[in-house]
């Protein structure tokens, strides 16, 4: 059986984003192929602690998992919940991928440099994050990895370990699907980025500091309303989808159809030739206010006993798998 896996920091409370470029279309995906995949959903609690952390730890983790739940993940035996520090397996696979991967290529990913861009001395934990990722991602011999699409350098340079490793010590691990497939698989043909309302040349990120850029999981549904109808647009006056040209607009068709599970296309086929941003925007709002209302009903349901349940049968069999694995791996290197 293939895997399908994915992960999200859980460093506070989520975006809009981070809900429609990642934890929809994995739920979406999970419950379309659980039948056929492993679905392998964990916490990388490893990788929230590069930077602070807002409000508790503990708190984040267990709520990131109901958001998975409240956006209608269905459970069965081949869905594993895990936390990532719960299986010790994925810090010793990353220095063994350490010891492959080089200064160069690492130095190279973007959201290094973006998160050490302006600061005096930056952790080591932000430069290695792309190895431990792809620790978490080759000890499954996962294939699949549903990411937006400011993560798709990290799955390019997962490949490149995986087949470097497998030239040098043999065929150890399944090297993921190249990005092309990836998105394929996820059924949204470029990727997916939600911008920043205010700035929507930007993606939408938690850091960013003005409220009015970013919709939050845990917004008032109105006041999100709001956010979406002050959205920056442009003065073109036409309703196309052109990222580059119109990144307002087309941000906003982007989450309309995300948030009504439409292809792209059908979206923006509706809405060509309206020249009204007001109405694009009023549907748009009401769609994510409507989106949120139900989204925070169905989270206020989740008891924490249901999630400790499914990480205790989800961290036996990450470890089993995980342990098994790094052990091929260790023979290969002659650690063992
Ligand atoms: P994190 O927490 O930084 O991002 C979580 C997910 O949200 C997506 N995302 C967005 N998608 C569309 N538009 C946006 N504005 C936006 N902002 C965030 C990110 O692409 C990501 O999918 N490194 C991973 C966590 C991780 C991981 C893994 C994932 C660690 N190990 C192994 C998969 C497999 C991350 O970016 O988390």
């Amino acid at each position: 059986m293939k895997t399908i896996l994915t992960g999200i920091r859980s460093n506070s409370v989520l975006t809009l984003g981070n809900y429609l470029g990642a934890l929809l279309p994995m739920v979406r995906l999970a419950n379309q192929h659980s039948g056929e995949y492993q679905v392998n959903i964990f916490v990388p609690d490893l990788h929230s602690i590069i930077s602070d952390v807002d409000g508790d730890l503990q708190e984040n983790i267990v709520r990131t998992i109901k958001y998975y739940l409240a956006a209608g993940l269905k459970i069965n035996e081949n869905v594993h919940i895990y936390r990532q520090s719960y299986v010790p397996a994925h810090s010793e696979l990353c220095w063994i991928l350490d010891c492959v991967a080089t200064m160069g290529e690492t130095s190279r990913m973007i959201q290094y440099k973006e998160k050490s861009k302006g600061q005096e001395s930056c952790n080591v934990g932000i430069f290695n994050y792309p190895i431990l990722m792809a620790a978490d991602i080759l000890l499954y011999d996962a294939t699949y990895i549903p990411l937006g699409e400011d993560q798709f350098q990290h799955i390019e340079l997962t490949r490149n370990l995986a087949m470097r490793f497998n030239h040098k010590f043999g065929e150890i691990f399944t090297v993921p699907a190249k990005t092309a497939e990836q998105v394929e698989f996820m059924g949204v043909p470029d990727g997916i980025r939600i911008r920043d309302l205010l700035n929507p040349e930007k993606k939408m990120s938690k850091s960013t500091v003005a409220e009015n850029s970013k919709i939050m999981l845990d917004d008032e549904p109105e006041k999100a309303a709001k956010k979406i109808m002050s959205a920056t647009t442009d003065s073109i006056g036409k309703i196309k989808f052109d990222m580059w040209g119109q990144p307002g607009i087309s941000n906003l068709l982007q989450i309309e159809a995300l948030i009504t599970d439409v292809p792209l296309q059908d979206v923006i086929s509706t809405w060509a030739g309206v020249t009204r941003y007001g109405d694009l925007k009023k549907k748009v709002a009401e769609g994510v206010s409507t989106m949120l209302e139900e989204f925070q009903t169905r989270l206020a349901e989740i008891s924490n006993e249901r999630v400790f349940e499914l990480f205790e049968s989800g961290e036996k069999y990450a470890n089993e798998v995980a342990k098994a694995k790094l052990l091929e791996v260790q023979k290969a290197v002659q650690l063992r």
